[in-house]
């Protein structure tokens, strides 16, 4: 049985008036039956994770660099997130790859230091609306997933994120056959490259403009264990209904 998880990715947004949402949000899930992870700017990680302590919520990074230490001005390593309490990184976002250029190989580096210091490594996948209309979906995710994800992975210590381009923070959002689709094949992926055992176990998210009102229906989508958030994970009186739709579905299920 794989948790369900529901993360939050503030991308370059918030400050410390929004870490007060975090007290709100521990005090109404404590006990959840599901994971939650905030992905606040780096210079809230430290004080975020003060906040959560003692609580069900994890912090994490939005990136890392490929290497434990070195010259490489503005760079963060994973070692370093872990040591300012976070305990996942959010690895190959599109945005990363759109903005600094990152590839998969780039990618599969970061995931393998975020392992080597002990990180979740949530990575992400998506097409570009021009790859989905040119019906090349499935080839653009396996190869990303392929590149992407080192030998590494295990269930404990790897997340999968879909986030089609098009959907982030647009409104828009796939069809539940469409995010169906992909959750499948990257299931089967997994499944023939580590094994049932690993591949069955890495738990994978769906992102792009999940919302409270859409969030129901994403959830009962076959392979989706959760949700990664970004405008709605701003406000607590956004991200906290999604939370709680997924405890409504990790109870179901
Ligand atoms: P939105 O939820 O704002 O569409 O962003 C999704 C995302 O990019 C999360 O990483």
């Amino acid at each position: 049985m794989r948790r369900k998880l529901a993360a939050g990715n503030w991308k370059m947004n918030g400050g410390k008036a929004e870490l007060d949402g975090l007290a709100t949000l521990c005090a109404e899930h404590d006990g959840a039956a599901v994971d939650i992870l905030i992905c606040p700017p780096f210079t809230l990680i430290g004080a975020a994770a003060q906040q959560a302590e003692g609580h069900a919520l994890a912090i994490g990074g939005q990136d890392c660099h490929a290497s434990e230490a070195g010259a490489h001005t503005g760079d963060i390593s994973a070692r370093m997130l872990a040591e300012a309490g976070a305990t996942a990184v959010i690895l190959g976002h599109s945005e990363r790859r759109a903005d600094h250029g990152e590839t998969s190989d780039d990618v599969r580096a970061k995931a393998r230091a975020a392992h080597a210091a002990g990180l979740i490594a949530v990575i992400c996948v998506g097409e570009s609306l021009e790859q989905r209309e040119a019906q090349n979906t499935l080839d653009i995710i396996g190869g990303q997933i392929s590149s992407s994800v080192p030998d590494t992975a295990t269930g404990e210590n790897t997340v999968i994120a879909y986030e089609p381009c098009w959907a982030i923070g647009t409104g828009l959002t796939p069809t539940s056959d469409q995010i169906g689709e992909v959750h499948d094949f990257i299931r089967t992926r997994l499944e023939k490259r580590f094994g049932a055992g690993v591949g069955r176990s890495v738990r994978l998210l769906y992102g792009g403009s999940v919302k409270p009102g859409n969030a129901a229906e994403i959830f009962t989508v076959s392979n989706v264990d959760g949700a990664l958030v970004g405008g709605a994970s701003l406000k607590v009186d956004d991200f906290s209904p999604i939370v709680s739709v997924l405890e409504g579905a990790a109870n179901a299920s």
